[in-house]
């Protein structure tokens, strides 16, 4: 097909939900494709998935750059030498610049286990469990400036259960994660998803939240 959309997705690590994203690509009528992964570590478990799916992948490690300007500079570069229509962040474990959350405005997605705005940053699910949450969950969003703070598009839940560590909860997440994203990236590339003005819209109607 040619009107898919090609999409560049950056991991640092294990790369589930990269797998997810190849696994949805492989169905013939799904609208997008992988056309690169980009990892800023050589051991990231998700450059062997991209490899066995046949998809160009590369490392371009940040302790090559002396800052993070200059490291996102030689990043955009090598993101744009694919020319994607997105950018799929999957666990890509590094703050972004201001000048690269501009480049690719309107067109960086982002996953992030905790039903956001709950939750930003790290160890989400040791910090759900520890505050004694019932539910928890997966966001999807637009990335802006602000950091895990962009416009939702897309969450799930998962109930807390007694006896839920930390590892069993991400488990259940995690199952979630890999669902949600395929499914914000279909709407993206089908163009029926769109960041407009700074809002999230599906279908030109504005994207409802009624989970958090
Ligand atoms: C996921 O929990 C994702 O939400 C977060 O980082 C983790 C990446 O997992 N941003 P994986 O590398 O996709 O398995």
């Amino acid at each position: 097909m040619n009107n898919t959309l090609s999409v560049v997705v950056l991991i640092s690590g294990k790369g589930s939900n990269l797998q997810a994203l190849i696994d949805a690509a492989k169905v013939e009528s799904y609208p997008a494709r992988i056309s690169a992964v980009i990892s800023n570590r050589d051991d990231a478990d998700g450059l062997r998935r991209a490899q066995d799916a046949g998809i160009a992948w590369k490392v371009l490690s940040h302790r090559d750059y002396a800052d993070r300007e200059s490291y996102d500079r030689a990043l955009m570069e090598l993101i744009d030498s694919f020319n994607p229509g997105l950018v799929a962040l999957a666990g890509f474990m590094r703050i972004l610049s201001e000048d690269f959350v501009q480049h690719y405005y309107g067109r960086l997605l982002n996953i992030h286990p905790s039903l956001l705005p709950k939750y930003k940053g790290l160890n989400t699910h040791q910090r759900v469990l520890d505050r004694g949450e019932r539910q928890h969950g997966a966001s999807v969003h637009f990335v802006t400036l602000e950091l895990d703070g962009g416009p939702l598009v897309l969450q799930s839940q998962v109930l807390v259960l007694s006896g839920d560590t930390a590892e069993t909860l991400a488990a259940r997440v995690l199952e979630q994660e890999h669902i949600i994203y395929p499914q914000a990236v279909k709407w993206f590339a089908e163009g029926r998803l769109k960041l407009v003005n700074g809002v999230a819209m599906l279908d030109s109607k504005q994207m409802n939240h009624g989970t958090h």
